[in-house]
């Protein structure tokens, strides 16, 4: 049986990533400091039901050798590194929590990797690398001028991976840039989770800007098959890739399908488009699709679907 490691495997991403590698036959490894951005609790949830499924997980900071060597001792061969400081709007409060988690923390990782002879490292970078768009969909050779420091801190990582390809060629180390992910357990941070848990509330909602700024909103299972496919397919050596669903909605388009599915009358409010947003973002994954075969399998209503079936059942846990 092959042995990964994911770093951040209690948060959303990394959690769904550790079922598929559980599914797929692999030695899960996590290593999450249950950071207190959002709910522990729901952190806590996670990491119990991996657990329970024959996960390790490990309670430590990539920011700490000592965790970090600990966590790559068990003859690991592929990771998953997820850890990180998410959040545009927060990293403009917090500037220096975005950059020293993202930057130092992906660097620690990437150089005990190399110590340890890692084989394959997939790093989760972010589509707001980017910044504002300069032609839709965006490929992996579109300009990349973030605005937040959130972008910023991904755009570094990327540049610590860029060095590391060249000053160790022998590690193997794929990016993935997700766009807008979305499904059970999304952050509570982020737009589709407060759309979706203030309608069940039946609380306000705060819309930045006029709601006709779009995203490319991608089901977590098809980002976390991707990264899958990153990890494990030789052609996808030292490659990036943009991973979205190659579609992009609207915000009030998102409303209306909340409405209905939900079958409520939102009460929404407009307030400032925030600066560090940007305006519209859809992946082009036609890389994707040639070299992983990578295929969006599940759409934007089916996540809004496996979100409120989420919610309903954990709701207790995740409105802390
Ligand atoms: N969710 C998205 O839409 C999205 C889009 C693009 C990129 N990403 C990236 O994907 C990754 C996962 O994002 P997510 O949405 O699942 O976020 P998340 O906050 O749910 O997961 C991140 C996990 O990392 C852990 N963590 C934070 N600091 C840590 C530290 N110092 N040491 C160890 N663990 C630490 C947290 O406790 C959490 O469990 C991140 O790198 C994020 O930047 C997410």
């Amino acid at each position: 049986m092959t042995n990964v490691l994911v770093t951040g495997g209690a948060g959303f991403i990394g959690y769904h990533l550790s079922n598929l590698l559980l599914r797929k036959g692999f030695n899960v490894t996590v290593l999450d400091n249950f950071s207190d951005y959002y709910s522990v609790k729901m952190k806590q949830l996670n990491a119990q039901e991996l657990e329970e499924a024959g996960t390790k997980i490990i309670h430590g900071s990539i920011l700490d050798p000592e965790s970090v060597n600990k966590a790559l001792s068990n003859e690991i061969e592929i990771v998953f590194h997820f850890a990180a400081q998410p959040g545009v709007r927060y990293s403009t409060a917090n500037p220096e929590k975005s950059l020293r988690i993202n930057i130092e923390g992906t660097s620690q990782v990437l150089t005990i990797c190399n110590k340890k002879k890692i084989k394959k490292v997939v790093v989760a970078s972010s589509s707001s690398v980017f910044g504002l768009q300069e032609y839709l969909p965006i490929d992996e050779l579109h300009p990349k001028n973030p605005i937040s420091y959130y972008g910023v801190s991904k755009l570094t990582v990327e540049k610590i991976v860029e060095i590391t390809r060249r000053l160790y060629p022998e590690i193997d180390i794929s990016i993935i840039r997700p766009f807008t992910v979305i499904g059970a357990r999304q952050r509570p941070d982020m737009a589709i989770n407060t759309f979706l848990s203030s309608a069940l509330q039946g609380k306000t909602i705060n819309i930045f800007g006029d709601g006709t700024q779009t995203r490319d909103w991608t089901h977590v299972d098809n980002i976390v098959e991707a990264t899958y496919l990153m990890g494990t397919m030789p052609n996808a050596r030292n490659e990036d890739f943009n991973i979205g669903s190659g579609i992009r909605t609207s915000v009030n388009d998102v409303l209306k399908l909340i409405s209905d599915e939900t079958k409520t009358e939102l009460k929404i409010k407009y307030v400032d488009f925030d600066k560090a947003d940007v305006k519209d973002t859809l992946a082009n994954i036609t890389k994707a699709e040639q070299i992983l075969k990578y295929k969006p399998q599940k759409s934007l209503l089916i996540a809004i679907r496996a979100f409120i079936d989420d919610y309903l059942k954990n709701r207790s846990t995740f409105t802390q």
